[in-house]
């Protein structure tokens, strides 16, 4: 009787989870998608009076992207977003994660006046996915902002920039409140922070020795002056929308966190710790405040009086700001301690006194993809269940996943559309978060980074992450293999490799 009790129940669940995953696999309501940014994306860098972005005026700086590249036309979805709709509808998408150009809507920020043109575009793009059913997740705020706030205040390093960014936020649940139900303020404000200030490889190129090669700038306390002016600018607009326009409008309000997964070199007390301090580095930074109202211990004990301080008013503004976590999640680390062990500081995890690396006894951490990234797909699992865990069944989405090939002049279009890695690559991880769901995580989302291939910042268009292949010369879009995968799968196909 037992016996057959695990034929008839069991062994179909056990089943069906080492072999095929479907659709069905996760909660009715689970959105679907793929996504975008601005300044990656839509072009049009001048017209109908956009302002200039800091990433307009950085990319045409000699010498700051990888192939002299810009993103003045990139995918040129300004031009071509109803065919861009069309696609994501013939793939079947739940929803599509976008974000706003704050110089398209607001040329000059607070201080010039709202570009209608800006605001008709997205009320034309928003009305756009709503009639195919497809549901709009927004980012407010994506790296790009206008310039004119990097030249009267200097941007992120000055608390001024706390006020620009609420108000571009407020105009926002205003325009766009009524249809959009899913707002994130920031897109990895973590990896922007130490990209911008720390290294110096995005605008405004602050860093110092021996982190990088730049002209101003002080890496020891930049990154978190700027943090610190984005996580109460964060909570401000969280403030806002909570206190005039949830209650309307009832959509939900979080922030987006660019995640590494850590495991610990060796299997030593002092690995561990160094892992629990190299995710307190990355994502705690963030959360802890958003959350408790305050940066982790192990950041202050590190840090110092580098480390900024809340008063106490902002304590308690910042407490349980945030209704859901948007997760990016791409790689994995070894990491071993630095503080109790000789080693050399790996640059990304200097301050938490950790080295990482990517192999334990010459055997890799996953294989390895073209881009000089590993696949590991437990770590979704363990990522999410870590922060289900930390942060006490809070909602999670995962806003970005997903596969880089590299394209170059020797590459031909057959060999980047024909990408079975990348429909793997997201089987395997959606397979794993699946996992975490069934543990009890409120995971609620999962898009696929990108729709299409775009400008992909530093390394301009030599690396690609699209479902669909885009040809920079003809802006002709093409589904690859990973599309289709991708689309049978949402559309709950059964037979699915
Ligand atoms: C994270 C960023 O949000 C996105 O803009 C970027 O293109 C992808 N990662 C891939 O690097």
């Amino acid at each position: 009787m037992a016996r057959l009790f695990f034929f008839l129940l069991l062994f179909p669940l056990l089943y069906s989870s080492v072999t095929g995953l479907r659709r069905s696999d996760f909660p009715p309501t689970f959105l679907f998608g793929a996504g975008m940014s601005a300044y990656q994306f839509e072009g049009a860098y001048l017209e109908d009076n956009k302002g200039l972005s800091n990433w307009d005026v950085f990319t045409h700086i000699p010498g700051k992207i990888k192939d002299g590249s810009n993103g003045d036309v990139a995918s040129d979805h300004y031009h071509r977003y109803k065919e861009d709709i069309e696609m994501m509808h013939s793939m079947g998408l739940d929803s599509y994660r976008f974000s706003l150009s704050w110089s398209r809507i607001l040329p000059k920020g607070r201080f010039g006046g709202v570009n209608p043109a800006g605001i008709k575009f997205y009320n034309s793009l928003i009305n756009g996915l709503l009639g195919k059913g497809i549901q709009p997740f927004v980012t407010i705020n994506h790296y790009d902002i206008p310039e004119e706030l990097q030249e009267r205040y200097g941007s992120w390093l000055s608390p001024e920039i706390q006020e620009d960014f609420t108000y571009f936020a407020e105009l926002c649940f205003k325009m766009f409140g009524d249809r959009v139900k899913h707002w994130v303020t920031f897109n990895e404000p973590n990896l922007m922070v130490k990209l911008a200030y720390f290294v110096g490889g995005f605008p405004p190129s602050h860093c110092s020795e021996p982190f990088g090669k730049c002209d101003s700038g002080n890496s020891t306390t930049e990154p978190y002056i700027a943090a610190h002016n984005m996580i109460l600018a964060h909570a401000k607009a969280v403030n806002i929308y909570r206190n005039n326009y949830k209650a309307k409008q009832g959509g939900s309000i979080g922030i987006t966190l660019h995640m590494r997964w850590y495991e610990p070199l060796r299997n030593i007390t002092e690995d561990h710790l160094a892992v629990s301090r190299a995710l307190s580095f990355d994502t705690a930074w963030f959360l802890d405040p958003c959350f408790f109202g305050d940066y982790p211990d192990q950041m202050r004990q590190i840090l110092g009086p580098n480390l900024p301080k809340f008063t106490e008013g902002e304590k308690q503004l910042l407490r349980n700001k945030i209704d859901f976590i948007g997760i990016n999640h791409y790689d994995t680390f070894y990491v071993k301690d630095c503080i109790y062990s000789l080693c050399d500081l790996d640059l990304y995890t200097v301050e938490a006194l950790v080295s990482e690396s990517t192999e334990r006894n010459g055997i890799p951490i996953g294989k390895s993809t073209p881009a000089n990234s590993y696949v590991v797909p437990s770590s979704m699992e363990k990522l999410v269940m870590y922060l289900e865990q930390r942060y006490k069944s809070i909602p999670l989405y995962i806003t970005e996943n997903g596969y880089a090939q590299i394209g170059n002049s020797s590459t031909t279009a057959e060999e980047l559309i024909n990408d079975t890695e990348r429909s793997s690559y997201i089987r395997d991880y959606l397979t794993y978060l699946s996992f975490a769901i069934r543990k009890g995580a409120d995971v609620r989302g999962y898009f696929v980074w990108s729709l299409m291939d775009t400008f992909e910042w530093n390394s301009g268009y030599t690396v690609k992450y699209g479902l669909c292949h885009v040809d920079f010369k003809s802006l002709k879009r093409t589904p690859r293999l990973s599309a289709k995968w991708y689309s049978k799968f949402i559309k709950g196909y059964e037979q699915i490799e």
